[in-house]
């Protein structure tokens, strides 16, 4: 696609130019925006990019070390990254917080403050990349439409947290189908290209109600076999993004002679081209039935699992 080409290209010449000798720092999520994103800082500054990559215990099952291995210093790129782990410090802020909204902000302030953190310990930085795409821009508020729907928390800027000149955002104008194009362009593997979005807030969206480390650790198994699953009824790439959310909802069971009251694990997979709309994959009947035997088999307190096929709108993807 040379239009991606040109862009790329473009993109490069201009944060070189912009950044000249200047030190760079980039919250790196391992998703693909802030992927792309770092890598072409990378090309761009080189060594002058430092990444820091915040585990804040809200991330997919392994998925800390998966971001490690491509990115840390065993990795395909030259960048120096940080790693943080910061679980206990994000569960101890939500403990107690149900308000999907707060929990946003919660995750979006502490996410800051463990960065900021980090910025200090490397000095005087002279610019900050973040990975925000277009549909993020729009759904924030700051696009062309003026209703903010859910507060994003890694989009509007960071603001007066650590001392920076600018604030770079190369993927500004994109939208999702066009950053994986520029990735592929990049030359970043394709299975960092193609992989499914992943929000900032991570689980902590994707447990309805108040999050603890017990839920992160249900929701996480449970998705670990629903991807597994995915993947191998050949799935993955036909659907755009799907996940398991933790439901706040307990109900009766019974698991051989036992009455139990366990949590209900909801299933999500949709499909859509832009994140804006979007509609819920017609999954094979067996599928959902293997994920759902696993589930309750092998994943402790939960006994029931639900498939949600709500559109967006009205519904949106993820659950908060
Ligand atoms: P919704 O739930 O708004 O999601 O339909 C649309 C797409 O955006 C992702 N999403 C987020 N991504 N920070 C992000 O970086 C966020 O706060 C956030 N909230 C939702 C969601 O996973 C979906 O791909």
């Amino acid at each position: 696609n040379w239009k991606m080409d040109a862009f790329v290209e473009n993109s490069i010449k201009t944060i070189k130019e912009k950044v000249g000798n200047g030190k760079v720092l980039c919250a790196l999520s391992g998703g693909v925006d802030s992927s792309v994103a770092a890598v072409m800082l990378s090309k761009a500054v080189g060594e002058n990019l430092t990444c820091v990559f915040v585990d804040h215990g809200l991330l997919r099952k392994n998925e800390g070390d998966e971001v490690e291995a491509v990115f840390g210093p065993n990795g395909n790129y030259k960048l120096n990254f940080i790693r943080v782990n910061a679980a206990e410090r994000f569960y101890s802020k939500l403990a107690g917080v149900s308000e999907p909204e707060k929990k946003r902000k919660i995750i979006g302030e502490e996410f800051i403050r463990v960065f900021e953190e980090e910025a200090k310990k490397i000095g005087k930085v002279d610019f900050l990349v973040q990975g925000t795409i277009y549909p993020d821009v729009v759904e924030s508020g700051l696009g062309g439409e003026s209703v903010v729907i859910k507060s994003h928390h890694n989009v509007g800027g960071l603001p007066d947290y650590v001392d920076f000149k600018e604030i770079i955002e190369p993927l500004r104008d994109l939208f999702k189908d066009e950053v994986r194009k520029a990735g592929l362009e990049l030359g970043i593997p394709k299975h960092l290209v193609f992989r499914q979005p992943f929000p900032g807030p991570g689980l902590g969206i994707r447990i309805i109600g108040e999050v603890t480390a017990e839920k992160v650790k249900i929701v996480q198994d449970a998705d670990a076999i629903y991807r597994e699953e995915i993947d191998k009824a050949g799935l993955s790439q036909e659907i755009n993004q799907y996940f398991a959310a933790l439901t706040n909802m307990r109900s009766v069971g019974v698991m051989g002679d036992y009455r139990t009251y366990d949590y209900a694990i909801a299933l999500r997979a949709v499909k859509t081209i832009d994140f804006m709309t979007a509609e819920a994959a017609r999954l094979p009947w067996e599928v959902l039935e293997k994920v759902t035997n696993r589930i309750i088999n092998e994943v402790d307190h939960v006994n029931r699992v639900l498939y949600d096929i709500t559109s967006k709108p009205p519904g949106t993807i993820e659950l908060e």
